[in-house]
């Protein structure tokens, strides 16, 4: 079903005339980058064009969609619980569709589901994926292997675990049944592995990166099996990108995130961007955002290869909770933030305060949901009245179509903030140097120099400094 654009953006709060100069950009300054952010939107659209670049393409596959609803069918009928093994990228994106589609009551857990129920046991830490394990039946459950090189440590290690958890339970075509990978068409050694050991298989485009891939299988089998409507889900992202089409800066969403993003950091310092829903069921959003906006644009070159060592760096925050944690420092605190408040219009569910004498007399008639309103339009006013800025998008409902639109606003966002910063937006070299350290603790074979490296590293790292 096709509906009016869910989604909007406030930068009142960002410029000049809202908040004054000093926290504000002026309209000369954002329409001075009017050119660059044409130059950015061609060279975006002229990389998708040319098969470059994947993401943007992804609302509008819909083979993709059958290929994935085919996988589902084919997973025993019985399944309750589903593993997704993934971390970044291969994790957050999925996880954040849940949280914000399903019920608080299946959730926790508490309710019956009527689909399954996902677990994303995306860290090493043993402790939670243990306690699955002693919670879960092998019988009824399946496991999404998710990883778009197919070699990521975490993810394979934790492969492992799963499979020798279902053969010790399970005949080996039953196993065989159960454990679908999402990774990359041709590449990487669990391509080969799931062709070794018969399981079914996903494809993540060449063209898409991790962190860029929740609207490919990465997102979508798992959005299939705890119940969200991925069509939707897809239409609205599909929208999205429609809007975000225009070269024309002052018309797209998208343009605007980014040059208000960009602009607050370059001419007024604003270097740490906070994401704030105000709604417990887009947490795991901001904690998406915070992976996309971090790795893709915080990098030590520029494209033209010189060291700049830059970018922003993106926090989590979620009202009212915040309020009485993090705000503080963000109304007092340094002025280097540019806060985006996130709101759900309508809500799913709302409960009225009831009348009451007393002290919260004032409270009675209104609903929760107007108490965070409240509580969201006072922060905003409050941080604007000291010259502090902020954007604000609102959501009409919290539903699939404006999950998927919220989802693009930011992957097309971002993808125009690294024109904007003159970065590689869709690498990620500076975490290579850790993980091969990694493997040569780990004695991995061919690693057996950065093995030697990293013990000469512990080696010389001063004792003097501990206490006990
Ligand atoms: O965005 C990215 O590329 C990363 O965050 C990856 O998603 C993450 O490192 C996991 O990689 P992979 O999907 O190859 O297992």
């Amino acid at each position: 079903m096709q509906q009016d654009s869910a989604i909007s953006l406030d930068y009142a709060l960002a410029m000049a005339e809202g908040v004054g100069s000093l926290g504000g950009l002026r309209d000369d300054e954002l329409d001075a980058e009017r050119a660059s952010f044409a130059d950015a939107q061609r060279a975006v659209a002229a990389k998708t064009a040319s098969g470059l670049l994947g993401f943007w393409n992804l609302p509008t596959d819909r083979a993709q969609l059958q290929h994935v609803r085919a996988v589902r069918m084919a997973l025993p009928e019985h399944v309750t619980d589903a593993l997704v093994l993934g971390i970044g990228g291969s994790s957050l994106g999925a996880r954040a569709i849940y949280q914000a589609l399903s019920g608080p009551m299946e959730l926790a857990g508490i309710a019956a589901h009527t689909h399954a129920r996902l677990h994303f046991p995306d860290n090493s830490d043993p402790w939670f994926l243990a306690a699955l394990l002693d919670a879960l039946t092998p019988g009824t459950t399946a496991a999404l292997v998710v990883s778009k090189s197919g070699g990521t440590i975490e993810t394979a290690a934790q492969l492992l675990v799963i499979k020798r958890w279902f053969e010790s339970a399970l005949e080996a075509h039953e196993v065989k049944q159960r454990i679908v990978a999402i990774t990359d068409l041709e590449h990487g050694v669990l391509r080969q592995e799931a062709q070794r050991e018969g399981w079914a298989t996903l494809a993540i485009p060449s063209n898409v990166g991790g962190r860029f891939s929740l609207l490919s299988p990465v997102g979508l089998l798992p959005a299939l099996l705890g119940g969200a409507d991925v069509d939707e889900l897809l239409e609205g992202a599909a929208d999205m990108a429609r809007r975000c089409q225009t070269p024309e800066l002052r018309n797209n969403p998208a343009g605007l995130l980014a040059a208000c993003h960009v602009l607050q950091h370059r001419l007024r310092g604003r270097s740490i961007h906070v994401m704030m829903p105000y709604a417990d069921r887009l947490r795991p959003f901001a904690a998406w955002y915070v992976q996309l906006w971090a790795e893709s644009l915080g990098k030590r070159v520029n494209r033209r290869g010189q060291v700049v060592e830059q970018g922003p760096t993106p926090i989590a925050a979620v009202g009212a909770t915040d309020q009485h944690a993090q705000m503080q420092l963000f109304m007092e605190g340094p002025r280097d933030k540019l806060i985006t408040f996130l709101r759900v219009a309508e809500p799913a569910k709302d409960l009225v305060i009831p009348h009451a004498k007393g002290p919260s007399a004032y409270l009675g008639g209104a609903s929760l949901h107007d108490l965070l309103e409240a509580e969201r339009e006072g922060t905003t006013q409050a941080l604007a009245s000291d010259g502090r800025p902020s954007l604000t998008i609102s959501l009409e409902r919290l539903d699939a179509f404006a999950l998927g639109g919220l989802f693009f606003l930011y992957e097309a966002a971002t993808a125009f903030a690294g024109e904007l910063y003159n970065v590689h937006a869709f690498d990620e070299p500076g975490v290579e140097l850790g993980k091969r350290l990694a493997y040569g603790l780990l004695g991995r074979e061919g690693y057996e120099r950065t093995g030697q490296e990293i013990r000469t590293l512990q080696a010389k790292r001063p004792k003097r400094y501990r206490v006990q």
